[in-house]
């Protein structure tokens, strides 16, 4: 039986620490293919994982991003119903945000779901979005139309830092070599990233991880659970859709993107103020460790963030049953 979607997760039996134990089984699973080159053979295991664990809940959940359309994606495609019934729910994952990172035992790879109620996470077409992420201090002070150099003023101010102070992530790509020059021309540092903007995204809202901004361009759909994430922490985040040809260009026309050069805000890509957000790390990274194995025991660790604004960092220790097959 479904219910109306009307107080998400405070008043549900479903607690919110059981959406940790979906993005602690996917990062586990793929945490097996950690350095083997193989990363649709992580994904494939995070998705079947996190698939698994989301059929246990009891929610009536509606995938809005994830693994892709009906026809591409046996398992977590958009528009797949998951969850056992209960309160109906939005939801956006990316079981290994990193499969590359993952391959080749790289840090930042996280597994990542978002959950709202319906209709409260943008369904956005798999392109590239631009995107600008801060934490909360500088929220109020960027605009992704500024230039580069004013924004990073606005964050150095805003953190009371020198310039030189800032840093900046951006991911390593020929098409981001003007930014790269006008973020030095600023004098902000840069810590470039081979992939996973979403951690990069998240980790300027968190005071710790010493990032202080994001810029470039990357995936639509990674910026929306980006952006879940950073709206519950209280930072700002600010994205462009990026068609990177005609055909998606004209796919997100048809999705509803009447105006691809609108500036989609905060509450444009997360409408909802009811939601929550959970990434484990699958390796170690910025914000999170990643899984580690002894004995008959893995460790994971966990980011759940939710709108009321707590932050949780969750340790879990697993028990192993038989190992999966190795080859
Ligand atoms: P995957 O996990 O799907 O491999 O994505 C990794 C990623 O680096 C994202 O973090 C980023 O948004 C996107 O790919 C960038 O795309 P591209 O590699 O085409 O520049």
């Amino acid at each position: 039986m479904t219910r109306p979607s009307t107080a998400l997760l405070r008043t549900h039996p479903v607690h919110s620490l059981d959406f940790v134990k979906v993005t602690e089984a996917a990062a586990l699973a793929a945490s097996r293919w950690m350095g083997r080159g193989e990363r649709d053979a992580a994904d494939g295991a995070a998705v079947e994982k996190m698939r698994e664990s989301l059929g246990e809940m009891e929610i009536a959940g509606r995938i809005v991003i994830g693994e892709g359309e009906r026809d591409q994606a046996p398992m977590l495609f958009i528009g797949e119903e998951v969850g056992q019934g209960g309160e109906e729910v939005d939801i956006a994952v990316d079981p290994v945000e990193g499969t590359n990172l993952v391959a080749n035992g790289l840090p930042n790879s996280i597994a990542v779901m978002a959950i709202s109620e319906r209709g409260g996470l943008l369904h956005a077409p798999d392109s590239y979005m631009k995107k600008l992420a801060v934490g909360p201090k500088a929220a109020p002070y960027v605009h992704i139309d500024a230039p580069v150099r004013e924004n990073l003023e606005a964050v150095a101010n805003a953190l009371e830092k020198p310039i030189n102070d800032v840093c900046v992530v951006i991911l390593d790509r020929p098409r981001h070599a003007d930014l790269i020059a006008e973020v030095r021309e600023a004098g902000a540092r840069i810590r470039l990233i081979s992939d996973g903007d979403v951690d990069a995204c998240i980790a300027t809202a968190i005071d710790s991880t010493g990032i202080h901004v994001a810029m470039g361009t990357g995936g639509a759909p990674e910026g929306v659970l980006a952006a879940a994430a950073i709206k519950c922490l209280g930072g700002n985040f600010m994205g462009r859709l990026q068609p990177r040809s005609r055909e998606e260009a004209e796919r997100a026309v048809a999705m509803g993107f009447g105006d691809l050069e609108r500036v989609l805000s905060i509450d444009d890509l997360v409408k909802s103020n009811n939601v929550i957000f959970s990434a484990t790390g699958i390796t170690d990274g910025d914000l999170v460790h990643g899984v580690r194995f002894y004995g008959n025991q893995a460790r994971t660790q966990s980011i759940l963030v939710h709108s009321n604004g707590t932050v949780r960092f969750i340790e879990s220790i697993h028990r192993l049953g038989a190992r999966p097959s190795a080859r």
